[in-house]
Order: C-alpha cells, then structure tokens, then sequence
C-alpha cells in the first residue's frame, strides 16, 4: 500500500513526528511539505532534533492570504498525487495544509485517514474549525482522539464503521521528550522552576490588533506578580513590531523555540497560559496548569476535568483570574495534582488500522 503524508506547519510536524518513522517501515510512503511555515524556527529546527527524514516533495507555497495559500496549496499537491498515486493520503489536525491536502485528494478519489478527526470548538470563527469540519466530512478513515470527538463525529451523521477512538499523536511526541527536554532555556534566561509563567499567543482572532493589546496589557499586569516568558509566534511578531505594542520588562520575549526547549519552560513552569491547541494537551501532559487564553476550546475534556481552565481574552478577567490564582496557590496545586486520562502508543495503533484497511 503507498500512502502520502501530508504536512505544512509546526504542529503538524511535532505531531506527526511518532507515525513518521512508523509509516516509512510499514508502507511505501511518501511525505510531502506544503511549505506554509518555512522559518528555520517554526519548521527545519523540528525535522533535525526529532531526528526526521528529508520529506519527498516541498512545496514551498509560504505565506498568504486564506484562498490563496490553500490554493496553491490544492495546486501544487494535486500534481504530486497524480503522479504518485498514493491509495491514502494522511492529514492531521486542521490548518490549511490539512484541508488543502484532503481536498485534493477528495477530488482525486483517493482515500483520506484524518488524524484528530471529531474535535470542535463550536466556533466558526475560527479557520480551524471550518478546516476541521470540512476534512472531517470528506474523509474515509477518521483517528478521534477522545469521546467528545467521537460524539460530535456521530452527532454529524458520519458513517460509524469509518471513525476509531485512538488518542492523540501529540501525547506520544510529548512522552517522547518529556523526560529529556533541554533546561538551556532556563539558565540562558535565569529562570527557577515554578518561578515562572509560559505565554503563547497566536490564533488569527487573538492577533488582530485591539485583542492583542489588550491580551498584552493584561500581561503586562501580571507580569508584576509573575516574570512571564514569551515566547513570540511569527504572525504575533508582525503585529507587535506594526503597531509598536508596548510590553513590560518583566515579560521576556524571546524567538519560537525548538521542541525539546520548549517542552523544558513548560514542564518547570508555574502555570502556562496559551491560545494554543496542542500546548493545552502537553500541559494536561506534564501536570502544568494551563490556562486557555480563549472562549471555547477543543479540548474540552481537560476543561470538564478542571485541569485546564478557560480564562477567555478580556482584559478584567484573564487579570483577576490570574490574582485570584497566585494568590490562593492551593488552587493550581489542585489543578496540577488531577490526572488526565493519557493514551499511549497512538501511533502505533494507527499504523495498525491502517494495515488492515481496504482501499478497494
Ligand atoms: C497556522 C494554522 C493554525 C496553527 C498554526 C500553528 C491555518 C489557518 N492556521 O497559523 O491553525 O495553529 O499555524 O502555528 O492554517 N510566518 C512566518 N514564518 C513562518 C510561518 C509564518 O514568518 O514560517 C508568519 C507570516 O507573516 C504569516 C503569518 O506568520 O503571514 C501567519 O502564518 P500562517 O501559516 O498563515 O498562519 P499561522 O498563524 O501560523
Ligand atoms: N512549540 C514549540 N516552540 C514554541 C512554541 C510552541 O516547539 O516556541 C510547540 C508546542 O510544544 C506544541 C506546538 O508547538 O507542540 C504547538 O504549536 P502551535 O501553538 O503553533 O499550534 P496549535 O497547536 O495551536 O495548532
């Protein structure tokens, strides 16, 4: 069976990085890079310290806007697979190189596995979601990786025998480094377990300029209670440097990290509190609390469980949910001390349903 996997951005690649090795002694497999994150930081630094193989085709479609860069996408992958011929295609997760990647070979009849098929944030607002959606209702074999995911799949009338409870990728490439992620970035930035908070901010409907600054302003508060550790996505950069934010000494921004480091500021951090998806897992993860800088989130069961907590993005309540938490310390402890449910080998248990599919 040859199978193309389909990649473009940070998330897909540090997720997809377990099955990678996987698929290749499995399979005929061809890996194929949209080329939506092509800084050194946010793409390359990931291949060389997860140890990845070279991809088979680079796409280098870059940055743009949503039609354009999911497009060209469409354009460029539609030319790959009519000469590969793959029998499946494997997307994960909900960028526009996913959609892009299930689109194409949706056109082409060829069958699609989605990894974390099923999740929702109920909010259209946001790409993700309609990315999500969308390649959800066009796929043939969908990996869910928890039962609210599974119960949105058969709430949308998608066919049962196409969707397993599997898991999340993201845990085995989080158990992966957990145990040797790199503490460099603490002692270059002379910071003491527990004595610090990790930020991350990065949605499109955070970054726009109003949300942003005053996302900021209520960082820039805290940061008198707490030294604050930033982290800056590339897009956030931009929208920093544009409108000149002013951000507080106390906060230090410093470039996107490398996994391993990253991993480091977060498993010895206080709290972290982030827009992201996949850190909301790694948080549940390395018992940190996180704090979902966001309304709605799609991972809910690390919020039903009170493990996470949504916090949302107005300036008053991030800041006094913020006070009331350093201020009664017992309240993360008791969101560190509760368990997630954590599944392992996901990637092998993929690679397993894969084996036995019938692309006839
Ligand atoms: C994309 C995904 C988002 C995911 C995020 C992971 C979509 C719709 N969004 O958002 O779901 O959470 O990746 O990080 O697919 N930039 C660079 N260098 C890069 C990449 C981006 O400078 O290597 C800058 C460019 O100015 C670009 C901006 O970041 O315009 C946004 O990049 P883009 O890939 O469009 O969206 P992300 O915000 O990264
Ligand atoms: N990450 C990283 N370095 C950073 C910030 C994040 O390696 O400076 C990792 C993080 O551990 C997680 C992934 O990038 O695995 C999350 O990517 P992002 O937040 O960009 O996207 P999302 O998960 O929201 O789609």
């Amino acid at each position: 069976m040859k199978i193309a996997t389909i990649l473009g951005t940070r998330p897909e690649i540090i997720k997809l990085s377990p099955l990678i090795p996987l698929l290749d002694n499995e399979f005929n497999h061809i890996l194929i890079h949209t080329g939506q994150h092509y800084s050194y930081n946010m793409d390359k630094i990931f291949f060389d310290e997860l140890s990845l193989r070279d991809c088979d085709y680079t796409l280098n479609i870059g940055s743009g806007t949503h039609a354009a860069q999911t497009g060209k996408m469409m354009i460029e992958i539609e030319k790959v697979l009519l000469k590969e011929k793959p029998d499946i295609v494997v997307v994960q997760g909900d960028t526009n190189s996913t959609l892009a990647g299930a689109i194409t070979a949706s056109k082409l009849n060829i069958k699609i596995a989605h990894i974390e098929a099923g999740c929702r944030s109920f909010d259209k607002r946001m790409p993700e979601e309609v990315n999500r959606i969308l390649v959800d209702h066009c796929s043939d074999v969908l990996f869910a990786p928890d039962d609210n995911a599974i119960n949105n799949l058969t709430a949308e009338g998608i066919q049962k025998n196409s969707f397993y409870l599997v898991g999340n990728t993201s845990i085995d490439a989080c158990l992966r480094v957990a145990d040797i992620f790199n503490l460099s970035k603490l002692k270059e930035l002379d910071l003491k377990k527990q004595d610090y908070a990790v930020l991350t901010v990065h949605r499109q409907e955070n970054t726009e300029y109003n949300k942003l600054k005053e996302i900021i302003n209520a960082m820039n508060l805290i940061s008198e209670q707490i030294k604050i550790v930033f982290p800056v996505h590339l897009r956030t950069k931009k929208i920093i440097e544009t409108y000149d934010i002013q951000i507080s000494e106390n906060i230090l921004l410093i470039d996107p990290t490398g996994y391993k480091d990253f991993i480091g500021l977060v498993a010895n951090s206080k709290f972290v509190m982030t827009d992201s998806g996949g850190i909301q897992e790694e948080c549940g993860v390395l018992d940190v609390p996180c704090l979902i800088l966001r309304e709605n989130t799609e991972w809910e069961y690390l919020v039903d469980l009170g493990k996470n907590l949504l916090i949302g993005t107005d300036y008053k309540n991030i800041t006094s949910t913020v006070k009331d938490l350093l201020t009664n310390n017992w309240k993360l402890e008791e969101m560190r001390n509760i368990k997630a449910p954590i599944k392992r080998g996901v990637s092998e248990k993929i690679v397993s349903i894969l084996k036995t599919y019938d692309t006839s």
